[in-house]
């Protein structure tokens, strides 16, 4: 039903159901011109008393109409054809937009643009960004298809390597204490893919590296991720060289010299001071020409910081054949060479990779020189050398950052133009509000306590006690609050409330197996250690001292609340506290407690019920 403002020009005379977004609006009196917008373009449209805003979503029935010659506007491919409004309904309303999308955006608060990025994404320029990239994409796929590759998917949580950039971490909840790390690169696995036989392998890969972000680099990219078997350096340039050469052709723009000149690193160096550097003239930058190169020949290590040796980058890479003997013996390091290839394109790094070593005892050396021991070496890198015992074929690949790509392409200064939901220069991700703190139960389920911002923020009582107060609010619980006197045992509490002893929880930090962990039991009772550690397999229990018990909670004792995850420790709730109808507590302070219904309590508080706890005989 639907027709598309791209096909009015087919449909003259006929009546079409046009739907959109207003782009513009001009009011001529009687007469109003409303512009709709849909993915292919923009039409005119004309009406009388139109009741619509800019960037409401409208549906449209109207009649197609050719423009007189003097009318005709020949900067839009609808530009020949106007819509007469029959019937417009708004299907949803827009308020005043909170930034303006018909401009490039460029002097905009990126801020600003990031919050709304869906509206900023609405701006043609970015239209135009994002579309090409997707296309981009289907190119490179459609190439790499025809010359026999297959496109494989790689793991995200994985292990965390060394590729020269910190790891994100991401915490096990079914082995506690363990981590993922996030894939800064598929290139472990493209190379046990090798050895399992794929021979021509790639992947659109999404790689994350908790390195600074810059303008031309995220926590998050895209690799065109390859590699191959059987080759040697100069096919997998050739292939990458045909690759390149082909997608950014079809997509219309103009390469400045082809095939791609060669630097080694020394040349270039000595030529621009850099390993990567911009070709083009002041004519070639005007008219968009892209200038490609090759670097090659790179030194494989450097010193670092602490004066030992560090690859400069890729571990995995093979030495030049002439420099095998060096790096077997260890010889000669920082002359040593590696068969690294890296593509830059108008001053940016485009790409890179290298023949690997498939040899276990040259993959091993690397690691050697760079001071690892043969335990570290079997520790980190043993299912690579295992793998590579079973017949693997010489391989080697490359990767291409997409966006830096796409930056070179379009001309864009910041990596952020070419991604749909980029973040903030500070990290912070578009429109969600992330990275957040989460709710506490979570980082107990983890095992993780956080030392740092969040629980250090609520130490001391009366932050305690706001914390307590806001967390039943948020759970839609009403509590009873009380302030009193100074209270140091159960028995002051509860009279001092004027509760039961029974349903004041008595909340006690214990250690169990020498980790913290918070047991509550009611006023009258005590903790049945022996019981205790029977039903939870527990090996060691004790108290925790007054001074650990502040470590802990921030709090002092006889305040403590019976909330575990307010501290980020488990909490157990004896049956016969979890069969009062009320809990009253210490709220963080000696002089100010709460009671609560103990449904409510449970649901919020969240604690593993248990029989551990006997009679408090007292003299008399
Ligand atoms: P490398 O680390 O050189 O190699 O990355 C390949 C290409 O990815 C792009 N790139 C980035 N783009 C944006 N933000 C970043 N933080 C970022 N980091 C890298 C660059 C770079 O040239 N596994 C190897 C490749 C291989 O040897 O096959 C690798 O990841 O354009």
């Amino acid at each position: 039903m639907r027709t598309l403002t791209i096909d009015t020009v087919q449909h003259v005379g006929k009546e079409v159901t046009l739907q959109g977004w207003v782009n513009a609006r001009r009011d001529h009196g009687k007469i109003m011109f409303l512009d709709l917008r849909d993915r292919t373009g923009v039409v005119q449209m004309v009406g009388v008393k139109v009741e619509a805003r800019i960037e409401d979503v409208v549906e449209v029935v109207g009649l197609v109409k050719k423009r007189p010659d003097a009318m005709v506007n020949d900067k839009i491919p609808t530009g020949t054809v106007e819509i007469e409004i029959k019937t417009l309904t708004v299907l949803s309303k827009s308020q005043e937009l909170p930034l303006p999308i018909d401009t490039d955006g460029y002097d905009i608060n990126e801020e600003v643009r990031l919050k709304y990025r869906y509206l900023d994404l609405r701006r043609p320029r970015m239209q135009r960004n994002i579309r090409l990239r997707s296309r981009f994409v289907d190119l490179v796929r459609q190439y790499l298809f025809n010359e026999g590759f297959t496109e494989i998917e790689t793991p995200m949580l994985t292990k965390s390597t060394p590729e020269g950039s910190r790891d994100f971490l991401v915490p096990s909840r079914m082995q506690p204490g363990k981590f993922y790390a996030l894939p800064q690169s598929p290139q472990q696995y493209k190379q046990l893919l090798m050895a399992a036989g794929f021979e021509r392998y790639f992947q659109i890969a999404r790689c994350i590296r908790d390195e600074d972000p810059r303008a031309d680099r995220g926590f998050e990219h895209t690799q065109v991720d390859i590699e191959m078997s059987f080759v040697e350096r100069e096919d997998v340039m050739k292939l990458d060289e045909g690759l390149i050469t082909s997608v950014v052709e079809a997509l219309g723009y103009t390469i400045k010299t082809k095939p791609f000149p060669r630097y080694t690193y020394a040349d270039a160096m000595k030529q621009f001071g850099a390993d990567k550097f911009d070709l083009r003239s002041e004519e070639d930058k005007k008219n968009g020409i892209l200038a490609f190169a090759w670097v090659v020949d790179f030194p494989f290590f450097e010193k670092d910081k602490e004066g030992g040796w560090t690859f400069t980058h890729n571990p995995f890479s093979a030495p030049k054949p002439e420099h095998k003997e060096w790096l077997l013996k260890k010889e000669h390091i920082g002359d040593i060479l590696t068969t690294q290839y890296d593509l830059v394109c108008n001053g940016y790094e485009v790409g890179g990779g290298s023949i690997r070593s498939h040899e276990p005892d040259v993959l091993s050396s690397v690691f050697a020189v760079m001071g690892y021991t043969e335990k570290q070496i079997t520790e980190q890198f043993g299912h690579m050398l295992t793998a590579f015992g079973y017949g693997v074929p010489p391989h080697g690949g490359l990767a291409h950052g997409v966006e830096r790509l796409l930056m070179t392409l379009l001309g864009e200064p910041y990596l952020r133009e070419v991604v749909a939901f980029p973040m903030t220069s500070g990290g912070m991700v578009s429109v969600m509000d992330a990275p957040s703190t989460v709710a506490p139960e979570q980082l107990v389920e983890l095992g993780i306590s956080v030392t740092s911002s969040e629980s250090v923020h609520i130490r001391g009582g009366e932050a305690v006690y706001a914390r307590i107060a806001e967390v039943l609010t948020k759970a839609g619980v009403t509590f009873e609050p009380y302030e009193h006197e100074a209270v140091f045992t159960s028995e002051d509490a509860a009279k001092i409330r004027n509760t039961p002893l029974s349903e004041g929880a008595k909340a006690l930090l214990l250690y169990a197996d020498d980790k913290p962990i918070m047991v509550t039991v009611p006023g009258d009772r005590k903790v049945d250690m022996k019981a205790f550690k029977t039903a939870y397999g527990v090996k060691d229990l004790r108290m925790a001292t007054p001074e650990e018990v502040e470590t802990v909670t921030g709090v002092r004792i006889g305040a403590v609340p019976p909330f575990g995850h307010i501290f980020s420790i488990p909490l157990y709730m004896d049956t016969h506290l979890a069969d009062e109808s009320f809990i009253s507590f210490n709220a963080g302070l000696h002089t100010k407690s709460m009671r609560v219904k103990q449904s409510d309590y449970e649901r919020v508080a969240t604690p593993i019920i248990g029989e551990f706890s006997k009679l408090n005989i007292r003299n008399g």
